[in-house]
């Protein structure tokens, strides 16, 4: 029997401002903008390969080797899109093989910590997107799968881009205005290094789906965050990439991790993403930085407790010198595996 299959890798991209509540959970469409930066697929990413048989008798998905759901409603709706897109090639092109209607096995793997903060929803979700894509070999351009990726996690449609990557949370019900565009190649600012500390790898006890979906519900303070926070950040944040100006940049990465994690304090009842070990690494930034006498590491948190760094080349030594013996006298901080990531070059992304 006849086995048609495609593979590709996805990477990783943690948001400097992040995308925390959904406007429309059905269309999964944000209640503010975010800004994230895509890291290398060389250390962190995500290897699925899509298989199409008429031997398959259901959609499978082995992520990570287990059984894994594929009946949700976002997965789904990423399904469906692929399938009627490729039912238009096939009545389009007669020759083509009748692959729309056959049933899928997608294995995955992520090589770092899934569902730990660490975004394997991003990579997971683009990597799904377009290893079909690629197996129903569709003309659909980055942005349209970034769209489509969308509908799986919010933000997987931010690695389907390299470089500095905007998601513009957009105003229309269709949701076909909230895309991400890249705001600057990887080759903009290619002194950027991200040192990610695994502090726990173990799955989160409220998934981020979940979490943001509390916080819209019952903080008072995530009000404020979408009506002035963000559109702040958003605004300081693509100037100081423009800008090259790492200072405002780490201000504001910092800035808008803490004001997350506040949201999610301020939910009711509480999240508590970070653990003591976090904060320790939140010290330890601050201690570089004085240190150092201006501002050379910005840590920030997605929904987990691990710390991803940012920093520029030309201060590794005083960032990665400093950090681990800093780290090393914390309860509970053992150095397992850590990643150092450049920015990943948006060449190798839609090839
Ligand atoms: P994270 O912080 O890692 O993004 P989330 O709570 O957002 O955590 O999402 C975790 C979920 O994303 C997993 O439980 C799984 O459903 C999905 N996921 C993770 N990796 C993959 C993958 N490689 N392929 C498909 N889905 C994935
Ligand atoms: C804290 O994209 O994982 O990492 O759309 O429900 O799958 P779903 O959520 P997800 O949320 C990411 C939240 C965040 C911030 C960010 O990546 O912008
Ligand atoms: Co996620």
């Amino acid at each position: 029997m006849v086995v048609y299959r495609s593979s590709t890798t996805a990477p990783v991209n943690i948001a400097v401002v992040k995308y925390w509540g959904k406007r429309d959970p059905k269309l999964n469409l944000p209640t503010n903008s975010s800004l994230s930066v895509t890291l290398s697929q060389d250390d962190l990413r995500t290897l699925t390969t899509a298989s199409a048989s008429e031997a398959y008798t259901e959609d499978v998905l082995l992520l990570n080797g287990a059984p894994s759901d594929l009946t949700g409603a976002r997965t789904q709706a990423c399904l469906r899109e692929l399938r009627t897109r490729r039912a238009a090639l096939e009545d389009k092109n007669p020759s083509l093989p009748k692959l729309a209607h056959l049933k899928l096995l997608l294995v995955s793997e992520n090589n770092f910590p899934t569902a730990a903060g660490l975004a394997s929803s991003a990579a997971g979700f683009a990597a799904f997107v377009r290893a079909i894509a690629d197996l129903y070999e569709l003309p659909a351009s980055p942005t349209e799968l970034s769209l489509i990726a969308r509908q799986g996690s919010g933000s997987a449609c931010r690695s389907l881009f390299g470089g500095y990557v905007a998601w513009r949370a957009g105003d229309k019900a269709d949701g076909l205005d909230s895309q991400a565009v890249e705001v600057a190649p990887a080759s903009h600012w290619p002194q950027m290094r991200a040192l990610i500390l695994v502090v726990s790898a173990a799955k989160k006890g409220v998934s981020s789906t979940s979490g943001m979906q509390q916080t819209v519900a019952t903080s008072g303070l995530f009000q404020q965050r979408i009506a002035t926070v963000v559109p702040a950040n958003m605004d300081l944040m693509e100037q100081s990439i423009a800008d090259r100006d790492f200072a405002k940049f780490a201000e504001v990465t910092m800035r808008d991790s803490n004001s997350f994690h506040a949201t999610c304090a301020d939910t009711y009842p509480p999240i508590f993403y970070m653990n003591d070990v976090s904060r320790a690494a939140i010290r330890a930034v601050e201690t570089i930085n004085q240190a150092a006498g201006k501002t050379v590491a910005a840590y920030t948190f997605d929904a987990g407790p691990n710390a991803v760094i940012y920093y520029l080349e030309e201060n590794s030594e005083a960032v990665l010198g400093t950090f681990y013996p800093l780290l090393q006298s914390v309860d509970g901080w053992k150095q397992s595996t850590n990643f150092k990531s450049t920015v990943q070059l948006d060449e190798t992304i839609s090839s």
